[in-house]
Order: structure tokens, then sequence, then C-alpha cells
């Protein structure tokens, strides 16, 4: 199914094609994440405050916003990928199904085994094609039909193809698209729920950046996905639900990012609540 969102706001305009299904009603929604009064710390100084939304179960969920507004912080709170920074710190509540996952007694790598991520550079490990896949499984000693796993997860990440008669190469010799295809293939490997991208498609060409936005329509149905965009087509494209960060000013010159607003994405690109909303999809901001 296709559609055109096109902004309401005046030029420089936006005209995306979505390839998105209509969202289902709010009310049939399952929340994944649902994020309760968030200040995400580096020292003193916080990077994002006061955060409260819910992630829901299934969706594309897209966070947009200025550079330093704070979306790769909040973005690596959901699978505390913030622990190996010394001297940051979090508080409020952010609750995965059933459990906050935030508190000093959950076990880092138990949340990352359910909670995946996808960096921003391609960052395959200096092992063959099969072993990076296999890697997260080994590790968790999920050991049963490992050629079955790997060639499920590649596969699922639009890879086996091109890959299939060379799964003994180094994961360095592929190009960068399908690197990150490649590492999108490890983080699927262990079946999580939710998959974390920041700004995976940034250093890819569009033939390499439209197959990761399809695997990800594609594999929505049975994963969660939360990406870091600077891309606004993109976030438009891909996304169910937009999130859009901004960064609030103090009297003392003091900084940190807030979320402004979350809707859908055909709200927030063609009816925002917030102007600095509009100014910012609509390319006025700074
Ligand atoms: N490891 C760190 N130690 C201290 N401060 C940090 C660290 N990482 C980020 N920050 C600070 O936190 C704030 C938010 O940074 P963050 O990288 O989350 O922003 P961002 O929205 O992802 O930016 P960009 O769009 O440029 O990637 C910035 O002021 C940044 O300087
Ligand atoms: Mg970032």
């Amino acid at each position: 199914m296709s559609s055109t969102i096109e902004p309401a706001m005046t030029e420089p305009s936006v005209k995306v094609e979505t390839r998105r299904q209509p969202m289902p009603p709010r009310e049939r929604l399952e929340a994944m994440f649902d994020v309760k009064d968030l200040d995400a710390i580096y020292g003193s100084k916080p990077a994002v405050k006061g955060v409260n939304m819910e992630i829901y179960k299934n969706l594309v969920t897209a966070i947009i916003g200025p550079s330093g507004c704070g979306k790769s912080t909040y973005l690596r709170c959901f699978n505390r990928m913030n622990d190996l920074i010394p001297g940051f710190r979090q508080e409020g509540v952010i609750r995965y199904q059933d459990t906050d996952i935030s508190g000093s007694n959950i076990d880092p790598v138990a949340v990352r085994r359910n909670i995946g991520m996808v960096f921003q550079r391609p960052n395959p490990f200096p092992k063959s094609i099969y072993d990076n896949v296999a890697w997260g499984c080994r590790v968790l000693g999920m050991k049963d039909n490992m050629d079955e796993r790997v060639e499920r997860a590649l596969t699922q990440a639009a890879l086996f193809d091109e890959v299939k008669d060379r799964l003994k190469a180094s994961g360095l010799s592929l190009s960068g698209g399908q690197q990150q295809r490649l590492c999108i293939a490890r983080a699927i490997a262990v079946e999580p729920d939710v998959v974390l991208m920041d700004e995976p498609a940034s250093a890819l060409d569009p033939i390499a950046t439209q197959a990761i936005e399809q695997l990800m329509h594609q594999l929505k149905s049975q994963y969660t996905f939360v990406i870091v965009t600077h891309n606004m087509q993109q976030a438009a494209r891909v996304a169910d639900m937009t999130a859009f960060f901004s960064i609030s000013r103090g009297a003392e010159g003091e900084r940190w990012g807030e979320l402004v607003e979350y809707d859908a994405t055909e709200k927030i690109f063609t009816a925002p609540g917030d102007k600095r909303t509009e100014d910012y999809v609509t390319g006025r901001f700074g």
C-alpha cells in the first residue's frame, strides 16, 4: 500500500513516499516500553530530561531532532549501553514489558539479549560472515541448528543471496551496505524483541538505504524497531510513530534535550502541534 505525505506547512516542502500500512488504532497498540520521567546525565550535565513516552510493539518508532539533543543517549538507555560510559547515570523508569530495566539490579547483558542495537557505522567483527552472525548465539549458548539460524538471520536481513557462496569470507570484505545488513543479521540472529538503530543508513548509498528501510518494514511484524535518523524523508517513509526532541536552554546557559512532541508520523509531518516541531520538519530550524 502506498500513500503520500505532504506537509501542510510552507516550503521547503518535504514530499514523501511511504510504504507504511495504516497504523492500528491507538487503543489496540501494545506498549513495549513505558518511559517515565527519564533523565540521562553525564557527570553533572543532563543530556535529556523529563522524557515520558510509550514505545509500541511491532511498530517502527523514529527519533528525530537537532544534533546534540540527546537522541543517541536516549536510544542507548533502552539497552543499557550508556552503562559503559564513566560518569553516566539515569533517573526515572523504563518499563520493558513488566520490568524496570533502568534499575541497578538489572543485568545489562540480559537486557541486551532482548534489545539489540545497530550502530551508525557498520562494525562487523574481523571474523567470517558466518561467525559474525553466529557470534551472539554462541555467547548466549544458543548452539543448536546454527546453520539454520545463520541462514535465517541473513535471509531476514536481505543478505543471504549475496553471500551464500562465501560465508567463510571475512565480514570486512563486504561493501558498506552489506556490512550494515550483516550487523542487522547479527542483531536479529539471537531473536531479540527490539532492534535499536542509531542512524543506520547515514553512511550508505540510496540503494543500501532502501534495502534497510524495506527490511524494517518487512520485519516489524516480528520485531519492534526504534530508529534515530537525521533524514526526514527516511523517518516519514519508515516510521509509524515519530518523536521530536529539541534542545532547551536554562537561565545559566545550560542545555539539555527534551521530548517536544510524539505522535503518529503523519501528524508530526503534516500537522504538528508545536511550533518547534513545525520549524524543524520544514527545515526552518536554527
Ligand atoms: N560519552 C559522553 N560523555 C559526556 N557527554 C556526552 C557523551 N556522549 C554525549 N554527550 C553529550 O550529551 C549530549 C547529547 O549527545 P547525543 O550524542 O546523545 O546527541 P545526538 O542527538 O545523538 O546528536 P547527533 O545528532 O549529533 O548524533 C551532547 O551535549 C553531548 O555532548
Ligand atoms: Mg547521535
